[in-house]
């Protein structure tokens, strides 16, 4: 989307998007204030952030950029938010906030989407998010992008998600920190052989396939090409053999790279 342009009709009327800096901090704080507790513990991973907490994550450290939804009958009012943070050189942290009377009318969308965009043209490849288990929204946000589960666990609360900004699947940012193995299975809880590869230092990124809710096939389906399993030294297959698209998947796999299957 081009920043500064209006959202759709469709989705919230007459709301303006625009790049955010300094000056913009007391609007900032004030839409982080006036959030409901389940959405403050959505945000900030607790229902009652501290005032340290607040002002640094309306802040705008090095490496920060940030947009801002403008309330159409109060234009001074903030009524949505999106940042990245940078961690590496191409990796960045990511967060947005809707107002709770603005969820679910698309707004998060666009704030993502503009977020996405600024990333690619600054040249960052990667933009991480810390999530929730429960906060679907959020899930589903990102499950429009190229999405890998970078943290393996079979009980999680809080699931770390990595999105490609210049499209495509993520692969691994920077250095990988152990064997790179990628592992293709549905939902977010792993079994129990990618834990144990996991707890004995590979490094592991999960992806769940092809997802048609989100209107997402499978790249390797539609332009042969998918980052995880290029940089990936071995690959671990488990999406459901009856499902057309996925079988589709793990017989392009086994075309393209039968040395690193595992199973
Ligand atoms: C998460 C959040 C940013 C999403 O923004 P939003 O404007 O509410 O979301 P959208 O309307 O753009 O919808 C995004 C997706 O979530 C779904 N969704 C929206 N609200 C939902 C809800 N309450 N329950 C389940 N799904 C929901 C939409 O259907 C859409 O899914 P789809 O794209 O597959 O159709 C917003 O809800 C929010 O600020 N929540 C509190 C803070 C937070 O959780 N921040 C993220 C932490 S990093």
């Amino acid at each position: 989307m081009t920043i500064g342009a209006r959202i759709e009709p469709d989705l919230a009327p007459r709301i303006e998007v625009r790049p955010a800096g300094p000056a913009d901090i007391p609007a900032i704080r004030r839409l982080f204030a006036g959030l409901s507790a389940d959405s403050a513990r959505r945000r900030f991973q607790t229902g009652q952030p501290t005032p340290g907490l607040l002002a640094a994550a309306a802040g705008f450290g090095p490496g920060t950029r940030c947009l801002v939804a403008l309330d159409p009958e109060a234009p001074g009012r903030v009524v949505g938010e999106a940042r990245y943070v940078l961690l590496e050189p191409d990796l960045a942290e990511l967060a947005i906030t809707v107002a709770d009377r603005y969820q679910g009318r698309g707004l998060g969308r666009v704030l993502l989407a503009g977020l996405v965009d600024q990333a690619r043209a600054a040249g960052i490849g990667y933009l991480r998010s810390v999530v929730l288990m429960s906060n679907t929204a959020m899930l589903r946000l990102l499950a429009h992008y190229g999405c890998a589960q970078v943290t393996t666990a079979d009980e999680i609360s809080v699931v770390t998600v990595d999105i490609a900004a210049r499209g495509g699947m993520p692969g691994w940012p920077g250095a990988a920190r152990g064997r790179r193995v990628l592992v293709e299975q549905r939902g977010w809880f792993a079994d129990e052989q990618t834990i144990r590869l996991a707890a004995d230092g590979a490094d592991v990124r999960r992806c769940q396939g092809p997802n048609q809710r989100a209107g997402r096939t499978c790249p390797l389906l539609t332009t042969g090409q998918c980052a995880l399993a290029e940089q990936a030294q071995e690959i671990i297959c488990l999406l459901p053999d009856g499902d057309a698209e996925s079988a589709a998947v793990a017989a392009a796999h086994r075309r393209l790279w039968p040395e690193r299957l595992a199973r």
